[in-house]
């Protein structure tokens, strides 16, 4: 299989049920760098860079096993990253990006990416996810907000938006501390 590209896809209306069944998930590789870049520089926009989540994230590689990419053909239209990093002395993920091509959105991608990666993470032992995003939307997944003042991040976060999921029942239990990288 070649490398994600960011190819043009049809901008017509798609049925959801097809278009999940013609996808494909896989681990992003090291030559679908550009292309998941290019993904987040289109979903993001330049802000990307001073996010708090993107300082958190700063000069750790992500997980190449947990960090998926979603492909139609060779086009990327899809892609979640986990990264490894620590809660004081927890050990945790942090997931994000999580992004989808905006003209494919509402149509599972990003649902499929998360299971899939909360089942590779949990699959691989891992223990305690934490992102900053919205929480109708991961609640689903097992997130819930962090209890004020549990977890000091990098920067600034709106704590309604700080989320963990637990992959292992009582794993956040006393977990406390700095976030960082690593
Ligand atoms: C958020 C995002 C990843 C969702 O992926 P997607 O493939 O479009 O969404 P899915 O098809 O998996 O899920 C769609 C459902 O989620 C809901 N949803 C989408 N974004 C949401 C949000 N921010 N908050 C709450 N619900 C949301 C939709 O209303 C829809 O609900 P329904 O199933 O009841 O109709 C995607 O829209 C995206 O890339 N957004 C911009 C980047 C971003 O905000 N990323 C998350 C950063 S934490």
């Amino acid at each position: 299989m070649t490398a994600a590209k960011s190819a043009d896809l049809p901008s017509q209306p798609i049925p959801a049920a097809a278009f999940l069944a013609g996808l494909t998930i896989r681990p992003e590789r090291a030559d679908d760098a550009a292309a998941v870049e290019a993904l987040h520089a289109a979903v993001f926009g330049p802000g990307r860079f001073a996010r708090t989540a993107f300082r958190l994230r700063e000069g750790v590689p992500h997980d190449p096993a947990l960090s998926l990419v979603a492909l139609k053909g060779d086009a990327l239209v899809g892609a979640v990253r986990l990264t490894p990093m620590r809660i004081g002395a927890t050990p945790a993920l942090f997931l994000g990006p999580l992004c989808v091509r905006p003209e494919l959105k509402n149509l599972g991608v990003g649902k499929t990416l998360m299971r899939r990666s909360m089942e590779a993470a949990r699959v691989e032992g891992h223990r305690l996810v934490l992102l900053v995003g919205d929480l109708p939307y991961y609640w689903p997944f097992g997130f819930r907000a962090v209890p004020g003042g549990a977890v000091t991040m990098p920067g600034p976060v709106d704590p309604a938006r700080l989320l963990w999921a637990e992959l292992v029942a009582g794993a956040s239990d006393g977990v406390r501390g700095d976030a960082r990288g690593g």
